[in-house]
């Protein structure tokens, strides 16, 4: 009857709790973060560079008024693994606020960093920034000048972390000349760049279209086109810049459907490819293009690479999106497409995207909208593609990249005592690490009082962002190290006191006495153990490969439980109680089954008086509502 009650809840709840965030990840150890979730699909594995994904979703590409924001993190930077397991969620540090250009740079020192640009909003004017791979901000470049606000769409990392390139936008007045009307003026945005000092981000070079780029260009303009008020017509939309070892940058404008290379010495335009101007005899075409970048270029050559969408909001120039590289020689003037990747899904990505060559001569292609992005061979083979299993946000660009990360913060810890009588009493832990890379496993430790010794109580592999643990017996202090695949601890969590049901007998315990903590070094130490099988010669490795062994068979167990907790999160407490009340019965029932151990019975015996603990039996219950794990 109970089992049968437990299972109409989870049926109900299940309908109320689902519908509306089954595409968000939700954690324990993290509940304030909701990261997207992907879905993946791997074509061949084995010829994928190495690396993470680095994103950063948004769910409307203007700034949300910070009154307006919801109280989950969702959008923001976000590392992803190969697979789409989290790594890093940096959306709590910022509110909510939008970010562009997220990605890992290796090209300031011997170690890697990360760079965005956070979005301006109704009370600052937003800035790039630049940390470590502790999640430190080493830099936050603002704008200093008199632009309005860091524009969103190029934050470039020059060789040595020195100087970065940004795009701008001015509101100002063009001329109607190349028109013939030559005493006619209009508003509009003119699109340029700056070349900013990252310490002062003073501004070191500046560019900008107005009395260069003649309105004829834009495709939003033409002789007949009245003139306007400020703002006035987005005339050419800059949208990337970078530069080479010469000095000399390349610009793309995707409303005149050219790029320009520009004079690092005088500013002057030194060639324009594509477009109603083009100074190169083209092999192809491409329209309303994105992120253009040097892949190299000398005296006689350059080579690019570029998003050719091929399409607007507005128009369809060209049947399917494509990353293209193209040659360009300057001596015969001669462009030249030398590779052309096309959306594998034959879709058009009409605004935003991006393009990069990964250090394998892979090319990773960021298609934008849903976080549509793909890797591809260097043949062009599409090796793997992925989107956000929700379509309510994009990601303006995708990158992939090695990355180290060693977080500051220690990883983050939940554990929850259950049972339904004395004997099956169990700790669930849950630990992730935000940020960090390389762990192997956890490796988890008791202790009877906050500054008693420390007791190894198991170790399990990391298998995704967060992991759940089940410990045998109620573990009140607790404590989770991180190790690296040779054993080596990588960091280690501070210690967390275990949270009990704020009613035992409301969650369905039977017992007639409130179970009181245990002893970890009773239950846990060689000599005490029922478990013979481990041996422990003080390493690592030892107790991986028995503690694997012995919590094998309890990984089922550990998902059904795993799941209930998912599913609580977001349930209010009377609810939870309610549903607890049935099924931690049978989950527990289960649990009992698949451990198969015996254990001993042993309550405080050694809590020193100092800790004011005299008695365990006279412990105070402390009301740790089980709220904390579920308001999410
Ligand atoms: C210039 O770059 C092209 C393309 O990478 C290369 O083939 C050529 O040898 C280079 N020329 C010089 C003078 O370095
Ligand atoms: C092991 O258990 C026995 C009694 O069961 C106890 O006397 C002994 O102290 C325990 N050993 C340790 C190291 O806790």
């Amino acid at each position: 009857m109970m089992l049968f009650l437990g299972t109409l809840v989870l049926g109900l709840l299940h309908g109320t709790v689902a519908q509306h965030d089954l595409d968000l990840y939700s954690f324990v150890t993290l509940p304030e973060v909701r990261a997207l979730k992907f879905e993946i699909k791997h074509i061949d594995r084995e010829r994928q560079a190495p690396g993470y994904w680095f994103v950063a979703p948004y769910g409307q590409i203007d700034p949300e008024k910070s009154t307006h924001r919801y109280q989950q993190y969702q959008i923001g930077p976000y590392i992803y693994d190969n697979d789409g397991k989290l790594v890093w969620a940096g959306s709590p540090l910022y509110e909510n606020r939008n970010i562009f250009d997220f990605k890992a740079n290796w090209n300031i020192d011997d170690q890697p960093h990360l760079s965005f640009i956070l979005q301006h909003d109704d009370r600052v004017k937003g800035s790039g920034m630049i940390m470590n791979n502790k999640y430190e901000v080493e830099h936050e470049v603002g704008v200093v000048n008199d632009l309005q606000a860091f524009n969103m769409h190029e934050f470039n990392i020059m060789d040595g972390g020195k100087t970065v390139l940004a795009c701008t936008y001015r509101t100002q007045t063009i001329s109607f000349e190349d028109f013939g009307r030559p005493n006619e003026e209009t508003w509009a945005q003119t699109g340029g760049f700056v070349e900013l000092d990252v310490n002062s981000a003073d501004v070191l070079y500046e560019w900008d279209s107005r009395g260069q780029i003649p309105a004829h260009e834009s495709v939003k303009l033409n002789p007949w086109s009245s003139t306007s008020d400020a703002p006035g017509s987005d005339y050419v939309h800059i949208n990337a810049v970078d530069k080479n070892d010469a000095g000399d940058y390349i610009i793309s404008m995707r409303f005149t459907n050219t790029i320009y290379g520009i004079s690092g010495q005088d500013g002057s335009i030194m060639w324009r490819l594509g477009g109603s101007e083009s100074d190169f005899d083209q092999d192809f075409t491409f329209h309303k293009q994105h992120d253009v970048k040097f892949i190299s270029s000398n005296e006689t050559m350059h080579v690019i690479s570029l998003m050719n969408n091929g399409a607007d909001e507005g128009q369809a120039d060209e049947r399917i999106s494509a990353a293209l590289y193209a040659t360009l020689d300057m001596t015969t003037m001669e462009a030249r497409v030398i590779k052309r990747i096309e959306r594998p899904d034959g879709g058009l990505t009409r605004l935003r995207g991006n393009v990069q060559q990964l250090p394998n001569q892979n090319t990773f292609v960021g298609w934008s909208q849903q976080g549509y992005h793909s890797e591809h061979a260097p043949n062009g083979d599409l090796l793997m593609w992925a989107k956000f299993a929700s379509d309510r946000f994009s990601s303006y660009r995708s990158y992939k990249f090695d990355w180290i990360g060693r977080p500051i913060d220690p990883p983050d810890v939940v554990s929850s005592v259950y049972g339904t009588n004395r004997e099956d009493v169990l700790t669930i832990i849950h630990v992730s690490w935000n940020g960090a890379t390389d762990i192997a496993g956890w490796n988890f430790y008791a202790r009877s009082y906050e500054d008693g010794d420390k007791v190894f109580i198991g170790y399990t592999a990391k298998t995704d962002f967060e992991t759940m643990y089940l410990a045998d017996g109620y573990m009140d202090w607790v404590s989770v190290e991180a190790v690296d695949k040779d054993g080596n601890a990588l960091g280690e969590s501070e210690t967390h006191r275990t949270d009990m049901p704020e009613n035992w007998k409301s969650v369905g315990f039977q017992g007639s006495a409130v179970p009181t903590p245990d002893d970890p070094s009773l239950l846990y130490l060689p000599e005490n153990s029922t478990n013979s099988n481990i041996i422990d010669d003080g390493t690592s490795a030892s107790r991986i490969k028995s503690q694997d062994q012995i919590y094998a068979d309890t990984k089922e167990v550990a998902k059904s439980v795993y799941k209930v907790y998912a599913l609580l999160r977001g349930i209010e407490w009377f609810a939870v109680a309610a549903f607890f009340g049935c099924l931690v019965l049978g989950v527990v029932l289960g649990v009992k089954r698949f451990l198969r151990r015996r254990r001993q019975v042993s309550s405080y015996k050694n809590v020193p008086t100092e800790e004011g603990l005299e008695d365990a039996e006279s412990l105070p219950v402390e009301e740790i509502p089980l709220r904390r794990n579920s308001d999410g």
